[in-house]
């Protein structure tokens, strides 16, 4: 038979293989029942989307309206009203009553379709323009907000939002009151929103500090990770969908190698698919190791161009020997670190992006693969 590679390398779809995560997708799932606001939080590429969009796919089933919106990249406190707007419009056009309902709701956007023949109606791009006469900048977002509002009142149907990289707010001009009008809309709207984040501290501070609108506003769900052993087993039977064999203990080579980040799982496993004969060999996951880190590269150094020399320092230190006090004065010297104050100031922007953490009593980068590079990668490591 022929061998179709079972690992997906596009963005996540939800007809790919999914391993486990059973139970939080039941108690996310039951909280938007329940109307409760969540906050979903993990490092990247640990599945916090995948997760969501399966959740949200359930409750579908059962009749709810969900409406997913990501604000990765947002520029402006307009976008942020497109994107609400427009996702709006995208989840409703299918659903004639709905889609009447959210257009004359949302007065100050009109949807516009664009018809691509080889898509379906679902798929079909949804944009928005603003209506005539409209306003923009804070006053726009709050017209959504107020739209949202009056839409989700006429629903009997529950309404739940999956607000994607929402801690991407906080890097706006006029941050503050972007957050407090959210707010403000968010606390009277009879719906469920679960607000997603990667930038772990940035997106927990809006929830648990006393002095910011959303405290205390929403229960804090950490994704934890899949077990090793069950993500070994769901990769072990996808190569055997396909007619090879993976034995349990390579499988779980595999899988420690990223330490079962998914997304690399996923990449890793379809990479040693690739390049492996009927059995798959320790060999061929080292060798899928070096093409993965090979892959990353761009990807790795893209990051790397918006930061600063010292940062950049701090995190080939931490990769090449975890630490417990990033300001003791060997460590800072060994690694030629510079001055306290100079690595006080790399710290706190590096746990800003979550790309290090403290845990089991030391500081490590919370990107497996990041650290494999960067203690593999001589060219910036002197
Ligand atoms: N439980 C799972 N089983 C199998 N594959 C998974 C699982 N969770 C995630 N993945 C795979 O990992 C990839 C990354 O997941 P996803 O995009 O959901 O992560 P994320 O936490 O949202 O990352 P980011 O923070 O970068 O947005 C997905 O494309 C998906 O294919
Ligand atoms: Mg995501």
């Amino acid at each position: 038979m022929k061998q179709k590679n079972p690992f997906f390398l596009k963005e996540y779809s939800i007809d790919e293989p999914y391993c486990g995560r059973n139970e939080e997708q039941k108690d996310l799932g039951d909280y938007a029942r329940e109307l409760k606001h969540t906050v979903l939080y993990s490092p990247r590429r640990t599945g916090k989307t995948a997760l969501i969009k399966r959740v949200q796919k359930t409750l579908s089933q059962e009749g709810a309206v969900c409406i997913y919106v990501d604000f990765f990249g947002v520029v402006s406190v307009d976008d942020i009203a497109v994107r609400l707007a427009q996702a709006v419009f995208a989840e409703t056009r299918s659903r004639e009553t709905l889609f009447r309902r959210a257009v004359k709701a949302i007065e100050c956007f009109r949807p516009i379709t664009d018809n691509n023949p080889l898509q379906s109606e679902k798929q079909a791009d949804t944009g928005v323009e603003l209506a005539q006469g409209q306003v923009s900048g804070m006053d726009l977002l709050e017209s959504v907000l107020r739209s949202l509002g009056k839409f989700i009142y006429e629903s009997s149907e529950l309404v739940h939002f999956a607000l994607d990289e929402f801690q991407e707010i906080t890097t706006l001009a006029k941050a503050e009151q972007i957050e407090t009008l959210l707010h403000d809309h968010i606390h009277r709207h009879a719906a469920a929103y679960t607000f997603i984040g990667s930038r772990r501290t940035v997106l927990c501070r809006m929830f648990t500090t006393a002095s910011r609108p959303f405290f205390q506003e929403a229960v804090l769900v950490e994704l934890p990770g899949v077990p090793a052993g069950k993500m070994a087993s769901f990769i072990a039977r996808q190569f055997a969908s396909q007619g090879k064999i993976c034995d349990p203990e390579i499988a779980e080579q595999l899988v420690s190698a990223v330490s079962c980040f998914p997304y690399y799982c996923r990449k890793l496993a379809c990479i040693v698919f690739e390049y492996s004969h009927n059995e798959v060999t320790a060999e061929d996951v080292e060798n899928g190791i070096s093409l993965l880190l090979m892959y990353e590269e761009p990807f790795f150094e893209g990051v790397f161009l918006g930061l600063a020399p010292g940062q950049i320092a701090l995190l080939r230190a931490i990769a090449r020997e975890p630490v417990k006090s990033i300001f003791a004065k060997d460590f800072l010297r060994r690694h030629r670190l510079g001055s306290i104050g100079g690595a006080q100031g790399a710290r706190k922007k590096m746990v800003m992006l979550d790309m290090i953490e403290f845990r089991q009593q030391k500081w490590w980068i919370v990107d497996p693969v990041l650290e494999q590079w960067l203690v593999k990668n001589r060219v910036h490591a002197c």
